[in-house]
């Protein structure tokens, strides 16, 4: 039986062992997938001793997603422009290193809330760590624009310089968030950690799709969404499912059924 974990502190409220499981049962294959609590200065270590007792692949959450992408000695074209890495598959001395989170931002975005986002104007919320995972598999499906608004303005206009060579990026202050509408509107400030909503104005909501990346909570992001008028709100559950979804396929080679999970997890 191919054994996986997912790397996180804290760990504890983690929703990948069910997810996986879930994954696994659908695909008729036995998989072991637990959660380990990594000290905050010891993941490498932590991570060497799973390999050696056998494990085949891991997922890395919160703090070690920086860790991780210096851990591999392999890494995706996803994992090299986040600079993070999410899923980190063994293969012999190979640690193959890859970023799923934009991927399941994307899909989600695109199969379960059926948004196309080719011609659409995205404008994207932090200029941190999040965002810059999710950029490029955006900017793949070629919108029109991608704005990209921060708190700190030279945060997100390097951010757009390090991608403008994969489609139309823009950076700036929130201040200068325009009361016109926009497309989609994806929340990727830590923001809501407590619990406070970006200061932007509150035009550019009406009729967009607001995308929160935090699950689990109601956001004051959600909140806003709802009273200026927003078309669609969601959360990040269905990109939790989706990224999970992804490293299944590249440990397995098996494509599971996402949305099947993503509504047995809606229903608890
Ligand atoms: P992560 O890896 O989760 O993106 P991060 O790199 O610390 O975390 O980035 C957090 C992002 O949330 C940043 O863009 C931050 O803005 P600054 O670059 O100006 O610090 C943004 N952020 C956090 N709290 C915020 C708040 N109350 N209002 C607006 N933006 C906020």
């Amino acid at each position: 039986m191919k054994r996986y974990a997912v790397f996180g502190n804290p760990i504890e409220h983690s929703l990948s062992p069910n997810i996986h499981a879930q994954f696994a049962e659908q695909m008729g294959i036995d998989i072991s997938y637990e959660k380990i609590l990594a000290p905050i200065d010891e993941f490498a270590t932590t991570a060497d001793a799973f390999i050696n007792q056998g494990g085949s692949g891991f997922n890395i959450t919160v703090p070690f997603k920086l860790d991780a992408f210096k851990f591999a000695n392999q890494h995706t074209a996803y994992a090299k422009t986040a600079g993070a890495v999410n899923t980190v598959k063994i293969n012999g001395s190979d640690i193959l290193g890859e970023n799923t989170d934009g991927v399941g931002l994307v899909r989600d975005l695109t199969q379960n809330l059926n948004v196309d986002l080719t011609n659409k104007t995205i404008l994207i919320l932090g200029a941190g760590g999040a965002t810059r995972g999710v950029l490029l598999p955006l900017l793949e499906h070629n919108p029109k624009r991608l704005m990209i608004a921060n708190r700190t303005t030279s945060k997100a206009v390097q951010l757009c310089k390090d991608f403008s060579k994969y489609g139309n990026t823009c950076g700036f202050g929130l201040e200068k968030v325009k009361d016109a509408p926009v497309d989609i509107i994806i929340n990727a400030t830590s923001a809501s950690l407590n619990n406070q909503m970006p200061d932007i104005a509150n035009g550019c909501a009406n009729d967009a799709i607001c995308y929160d990346l935090m699950y689990g909570k109601q956001s004051p992001f959600m909140d806003w969404a709802k009273a200026n008028s927003a078309s669609a709100i969601s959360d990040g559950l269905g990109m939790l499912v989706e990224q999970a979804g992804a490293s299944f396929e590249l440990w397995t080679g098996k494509k599971p059924n996402t949305q099947a999970v993503l509504q047995t997890l809606r229903l608890a």
